[in-house]
């Protein structure tokens, strides 16, 4: 049987820093905070002129150079955000056109923090039934684009950057076991931005949105979190039962970097250390679906993960919606 199998994996984030110490003088917060609630030391911030498409390009090139490969013998490229270039048209047309991918289909997925598992849902089941044999997935954001700098609730989480994998069908033993995804759109008011769709659109009263800040993601944090620990636990252990899996068989957990402490009660719930955890937000703060690909690059490229290792990826966001994934490498 075929698998979609990950060949190489690539990431970027931008060069700008933004520290709890420098959010200290934005709005009335303390690292002190920031670390204990939610792990975060710094993010990263886009430069002016750079754009989501801009970090998946870079992204994408280290991902396609380390598998060796040329962007013209892509079938299929898809890129998960929430904050693409634009509405019209999908950020993966843009990528498209910059790498040269002449030859692939391109197109956006949106399911916010779970974008990157939807997408991999999406590359395995293409390979699987043979309609395509090889998928660059990115999961790319510039969020501070969107984030509210002056609503310390918010604005405290998020960082920009992107994480690129290509997807290959092979024959071996390795590659996706299983992608499970899963939507719960009564909850959409936990975790949303309001303008710039058909609801607000660009000819609403300029008043309205300027008073609700409707361009700005907002977060009913504090619920969504105990959702998020609920739904994350069961997640993870119906994804090793599923493979036939203990928890002592994941050589690495990648999560999907939001909250430190949820990150530590799902790696509890399962009884996996935290030497056995990936956990990059401390650096790179929550960059929605650009966080597993990015913690997965700096776990594949560090050595982190060999060859049959199995990895279990999870992940959780506005939709809502909350995805898992188990990979032998
Ligand atoms: N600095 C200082 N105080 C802050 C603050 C900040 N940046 N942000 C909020 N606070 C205050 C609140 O106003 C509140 O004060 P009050 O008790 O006087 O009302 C207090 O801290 C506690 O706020 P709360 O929202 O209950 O904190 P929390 O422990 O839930 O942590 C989050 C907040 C956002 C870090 C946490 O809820 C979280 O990570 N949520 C879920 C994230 C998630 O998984 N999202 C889906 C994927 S993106």
């Amino acid at each position: 049987m075929q698998r979609a199998k990950i060949i190489s994996t690539g990431s970027y984030v931008p060069s700008k820093r933004l520290t709890n110490g420098d959010l200290e003088r934005m709005v009335d917060t303390s690292d002190k905070w920031i670390m204990e609630r939610t792990g975060i030391k710094e993010r990263r911030i886009v430069a002016e002129g750079e754009n989501t498409s801009d970090l998946a390009y870079e992204a994408s090139k280290i991902a396609l150079l380390r598998a060796g490969i040329s962007a013209d013998s892509l079938d299929l490229i898809i890129v998960a955000t929430v904050t693409g270039d634009m509405p019209i048209p999908a950020t993966a047309c843009f990528l498209q056109s910059r790498l040269g991918a002449d030859n692939a289909a391109a197109f956006d997925v949106n399911a916010a923090c779970s974008g990157f598992l939807f997408g991999l849902s999406a590359a395995n089941a293409y390979i699987k039934s043979g309609m395509y044999r090889r998928v660059l997935l990115v999961g790319a954001e510039a969020l501070s684009r969107f984030t509210d700098w002056e609503d310390r609730n918010t604005c405290v989480l998020f960082g920009d950057g992107a994480g690129a994998v290509i997807v290959e069908a092979s024959d071996g033993q390795s590659g996706v076991m299983s992608v499970d995804i899963h939507s719960d759109g009564n909850y959409w008011e936990l975790l949303n931005m309001p303008g710039g769709g058909s609801k607000y659109p660009p000819s609403a009263p300029s008043e309205e949105a300027a008073a609700n800040r409707l361009y700005y993601i907002k977060m009913k944090g504090n619920e969504t979190f105990k959702i998020a620990v609920r739904t994350l636990e069961k997640l993870v252990l119906d994804a090793l039962e599923k493979n036939g899996l203990k928890a002592s068989d994941i050589a690495l957990l990648v999560p999907h970097q939001a909250n430190l402490r949820i990150i530590s009660a799902t790696a509890s719930r399962l009884g996996i250390g935290m030497d056995r955890v990936m956990v990059n937000l401390d650096r790179c703060g929550n960059t929605s679906a650009a966080s597993i690909p990015i913690a997965l690059d700096e776990a594949a490229s560090g050595g982190r993960i060999k060859d049959n290792d199995y990895v279990l990826l999870e992940a959780f966001g506005g939709g809502l919606t909350w995805a898992s994934a188990v990979i032998r490498w």
